[in-house]
């Protein structure tokens, strides 16, 4: 069973692209949250060193002690509608809470470390807090004393605020997304309308139409396609013209010697002398054994039509094809008075199909026994020329005219002083054969006495 994106080129064609951009929407996702996260952290972080610095200006010795009258700014700053919390805490040198929330511990600072605030995360009562801790001289007079401030806040309006600059890019970018796959559905249902205009006129055309397609209302991509078409409706085209013709021509061939018959009948029956009656049915034979062979033509000629489309071809030695056939039709050559002398000294290896060859050479007999007349000798050969094998028969008979030789091949076409009983078949059989092979027919010396037909055909090429 194909897949199911092998079913639909639509759909194929929206994985391939919707799969690299899902993939790159994910990373963008992620890569704007990251973002995100990173600028809300920056502004709590400016908000906590803010008040932590507003504290620490605040903090002076007074009278032994050491004070912090934090200013209600300071807190101020993280009142906002997400109710997040905020603690500070103040401790002394000694580490001792002297303002602010138990329970905020500082960040420990190295007595090395750089002056200045530094960023942790801690626990606040149950609460997670993000906070920052700096340190603040205090003059005494017993020199000047390092005080701890640390600041903290939990973190639902930096929550809040990520989520907003998140979503505003994921919005963004979704719709960016909507509108790729809306786009590219609708090319796609575009651009295909070609191909389903083009498969619906090859739907509708009428059976026997082989009429070539347009090629130019289809996208370059597809033109192949349709040129391809167009070829085999050609190839199409030329095979249903040879059909009718042969149809036509057999239906015509069978026709007048059936009108014959009917006559002889008629005759044969309105007649009450039985020499008449046996003369006639002698003429009936007769026509009926040139009926049977007109269709035995026709239907080898039915057979060469059929395997042209797809020869199989074999290593055929014409020598032996040549011997089988005058074995074959030595007794009846006898009888019409032709001396058949077979001239083949070695095989001769060819590619083509055994009975095809017998049947081509058993025409070319038949012809020299019908028209070369009595007292006449057919000498069969098989060679090698001009790198092809070779068959050729040749009589002693009387020949052919230049203008019935010109139209030999064609099928029905017989000599116009032929008074021989035949189809005009037999040559059309010979050349589309020996076509199908690959070789072809010629008529050698044409101004030599007699008739002489050669046949062409490859050699085997493991011979
Ligand atoms: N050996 C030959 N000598 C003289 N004429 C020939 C010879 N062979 C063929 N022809 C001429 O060529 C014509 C065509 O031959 P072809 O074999 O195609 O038809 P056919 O012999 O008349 O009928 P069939 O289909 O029964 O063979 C013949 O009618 C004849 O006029
Ligand atoms: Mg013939």
């Amino acid at each position: 069973m194909p897949s199911l994106a092998r079913q639909s080129l639509r759909l194929n064609l929206m994985l391939w692209l919707g799969g690299p951009v899902a993939l790159i929407l994910v990373a963008s996702l992620w890569l704007s949250y990251s973002r995100a996260s990173r600028l809300a952290t920056l502004i709590q972080t400016r908000n906590l060193t803010a008040s932590a610095r507003m504290i620490a200006e605040q903090i002076r010795y007074r009278e032994g002690l050491i004070e912090a009258n934090v200013p209600p700014a300071a807190l101020e700053i993280f009142a906002t509608d997400a109710h997040d919390e905020a603690a500070y805490a103040v401790f002394d040198p000694k580490g001792n809470l002297i303002a602010g929330f138990p329970g905020l511990d500082p960040a420990p600072i190295p007595p090395d470390a750089p002056p200045g605030p530094v960023t942790y995360d801690t626990m606040f009562r149950t609460e997670a807090m993000h906070a920052v801790t700096m340190r603040q001289p205090v003059i005494t007079p017993d020199g000047t004393v390092q005080v701890t401030v640390s600041v903290g806040e939990t973190g639902y309006a930096r929550g809040a605020l990520v989520r907003a600059f998140w979503m505003r890019g994921f919005a963004e970018q979704a719709a960016l997304v909507l509108a790729a796959a809306i786009s590219i559905w609708v090319g796609i249902s575009r651009e295909l309308r070609p191909l389903t205009r083009l498969g619906r006129a090859v739907r509708d055309r009428p059976p026997n139409s082989v009429e070539p397609f347009e090629v130019d209302t289809v996208q370059a991509e597809l033109r192949p396609l349709v040129s391809a078409l167009n070829d085999h409706m050609a190839r199409l085209g030329a095979y249903l013209d040879r059909q009718r013709r042969f149809l036509d021509g057999a239906a015509h061939q069978m026709r007048t010697p059936l009108a014959i018959l009917k006559t002889q009948i008629g005759v044969a029956r309105r007649s009450d002398s039985p020499e008449r009656v046996s003369a006639v049915l002698e003429k009936v034979d007769a026509s009926l054994t040139a009926m049977t062979r007109t269709t035995n033509q026709l239907l080898t000629l039915g057979r060469v039509e059929h395997e042209r489309a797809l020869p199989a071809l074999r290593r055929v030695d014409l020598r032996a094809v040549l011997r089988d056939v005058v074995e074959e039709t030595a007794p009846r050559a006898l009888d019409h008075g032709l001396d058949l002398v077979l001239d083949a000294e070695v095989p001769v290896f060819v590619r083509g199909n055994r009975v095809l060859l017998r049947e081509i050479v058993a025409n070319l007999v038949e012809n020299a026994i019908r028209h070369a007349g009595r007292g006449a000798v057919a000498t069969l050969s098989a060679d090698v020329a001009d790198g092809m094998g070779r068959i050729l028969v040749a009589d002693t008979g009387p020949g052919l005219a230049a203008p019935d030789r010109a139209r030999l091949f064609q099928r029905f076409a017989r000599g116009k002083g032929t008074r021989a009983e035949g189809t005009g078949l037999g040559l059309t059989i010979v050349a589309e054969v020996a076509e199908m092979f690959g070789g072809f027919v010629t008529l050698p010396d044409p101004d030599a006495p007699g008739f002489r037909i050669a046949v062409l055909l490859p050699l085997d090429p493991e011979a």
